[in-house]
């Protein structure tokens, strides 16, 4: 069924010719803690004041605290004044009713069976129609339990035409074993199909254009490849500490936290092979098998093709700011990475001999990320004296300052013929104006409608970590500790050496 005012939607064209909404019952595991509050609430609130919400809606919110509905509903509103799209609160407001509380244990299966006794009412009074979207907005260790539990009471069976789908937060498991018992105990109550797995990068419509870009324009597929591009750079630089996540980002890291998930995932959008159509298994099935491409290190490979540091005090808009190992929850002597850069080579056809160097830190000097396509130099270059030219670089510039820049050498006004670098530049916010929606918003609404394209499947996060296992594999055994970079810079001088043939770092 479709929403009658997704007919309005500027989207509705494209929507209504392709995508239609069904009633359902979200259920929010974790619904106190603070991805609830500050994401998942106001994305839902960001699709009601679009019009893109199913007429037939309920959310019910499980966590352990003895809320009430009307608790329950003042906190939410609270979260969608504070992190909620302009005017999201008056849809909140209108639909309030549609928010309801369960309190119970993860383990505890009596839990569930007053669930579904609860999402069987709404049914009746909301019109959800049998459907239900269950999230795990909890800590992962939680997950097992849950999963188990859905299992057990049928709540993930889907009869008579209605469906059951999970949501699964990230970090999918720690390293490839605990990801692959995972899988398994996902695919113990769920299938494939009814699985999406989150990574609210793919939720970002910057992310989505590196698709566009490639696939909707004949002049850049030409040049995609080992023989124009010298090498590709993805950059994911964030200028905060771990603040208050000391003691969660303790057991991860940045390899876990950022590569294995955000990083790769942008990788294998900007290297795969065209899909033969842009449905969910189409497109997952070119990531999956250009992450197959890229070479696991052996133990010994690891130190001359990775650098990893961690952030010292340093200073960051003038202000003095503490070193990773004095942040809250963080051990003294701590070897967990804040920095990682890594060379990656794809083995295939398109890729053979143009490295992928990708690097994501915490502290650093901006917040930026980026990918760079470094194109290779002329055979020949006529213009003598002077500076030569650098480079053309394609630029996809995903936050902040979304866009596409071009860089390219251009002649100098006047009687002699020098070359200078310009650049052609497009920027999101000037060319479409408006206010772009979160990327919890385009996620939660695909998983209503079923639309697994910008999720991840199991087969990808299981190759991911198969690289990033071989990674963290080699840094335990050197028994090395992570180099130093002073909080506020670009991170370790060091990381240079990984660039070789006279390439450098960029500084978005
Ligand atoms: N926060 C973010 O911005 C963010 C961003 C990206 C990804 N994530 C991921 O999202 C997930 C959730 O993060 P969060 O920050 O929202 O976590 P959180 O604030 O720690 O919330 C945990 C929630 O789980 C509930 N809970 C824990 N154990 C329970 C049990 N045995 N029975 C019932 N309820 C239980 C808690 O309820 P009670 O306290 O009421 O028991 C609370 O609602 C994590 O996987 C995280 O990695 C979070």
């Amino acid at each position: 069924m479709v929403n009658a005012s997704l007919l309005a939607h500027p989207l509705a064209d494209e929507l209504t010719s392709v995508r239609h909404t069904r009633p359902c019952a979200l259920v929010i595991f974790g619904a106190t803690g603070d991805l609830t509050k500050r994401k998942l609430v106001p994305a839902l609130m960001g699709l009601a004041k679009d019009g893109l919400l199913p007429t037939g809606f309920a959310v019910v919110g499980f966590a352990r605290r003895p809320w009430s509905d009307g608790s329950f509903r003042t906190e939410l509103g609270d979260g969608v004044r504070q992190f909620g799209r302009s005017d999201t609160l008056a849809a909140f407001e209108q639909l309030q009713e549609a928010f309801t509380f369960h309190q119970g244990d993860f383990a505890d299966p009596a839990a569930y069976h007053s669930l579904r006794l609860e999402l069987d009412r709404l049914d009746q009074k909301r019109g959800t129609a049998g459907n239900r979207l269950f999230y795990l907005a909890t800590p992962p260790s939680s997950y097992s339990s849950i999963l188990q539990q859905l299992a057990a009471s049928g709540l993930s069976r889907e009869a008579d035409g209605s469906f059951a789908r999970v949501i699964v937060e990230k970090p999918f498991g720690r390293d490839r074993s605990t990801a692959q018992a995972l899988n398994d105990q996902v695919r113990e109550g769920f299938r494939e199909r009814q699985v999406f797995r989150i990574d609210h990068y793919l939720g970002k419509e910057t992310v989505q254009n590196i698709l566009a870009l490639r696939f909707a324009n004949g002049i850049f597929e030409p040049l995609w490849n080992e023989k124009f591009v010298d090498h590709v750079q993805i950059t994911v630089a964030e200028s905060i500490g771990v603040g208050s996540r000391g003691g969660y980002f303790e057991e991860s890291g940045i390899v876990r936290d950022m590569i294995q998930n955000h990083l790769m995932q942008v990788l294998s959008l900007v290297a795969m092979e065209p899909p033969v159509a842009l449905s969910a298994e189409a497109v997952r099935d070119e990531k999956v098998k250009v992450l197959k491409a890229i070479r696991s290190f052996r133990p010994e490979q690891v130190a001359a093709a990775t650098v990893r540091a961690q952030y010292t005090r340093g200073s960051f808009g003038g202000e003095d700011v503490p070193g990773y190992t004095e942040e809250a929850g963080v051990a003294p002597d701590s070897t967990t990475e804040t920095y990682a850069a890594v060379r990656l080579q794809i083995d295939n056809w398109r890729w053979s001999g143009t490295p992928f160097y990708l690097r994501a830190g915490k502290r650093l000097a901006r917040r930026a990320t980026e990918v760079a396509i470094q194109f290779k130099q002329p055979p020949h270059l006529l213009f003598e004296g002077g500076k030569q030219p650098q480079p053309n670089v394609l630029l996809l510039r995903i936050q902040p300052d979304e866009g596409v820049a071009l860089r390219f050498g251009a002649k100098v006004p006047g009687p002699d013929l020098r070359i200078r670098d310009v650049r052609m530049d497009f920027r999101y916010g000037t060319a479409f104006g408006g206010e772009t929606a979160d990327a919890y918003e385009r996620l939660l609404l695909d998983a209503m409608l079923g639309d697994g394209t910008l999720f991840a499947r199991g087969d990808e996060v299981d190759e991911a970590w198969r690289i990033v296992d071989s990674i963290v594999e080699g840094w335990q055994r050197s028994g090395q500790r992570p180099l130093g970079y002073a909080a506020g810079t670009w991170g370790p001088d060091a990381a240079a050496r990984l660039l070789e043939a006279g390439r450098s770092w960029r500084k978005p």
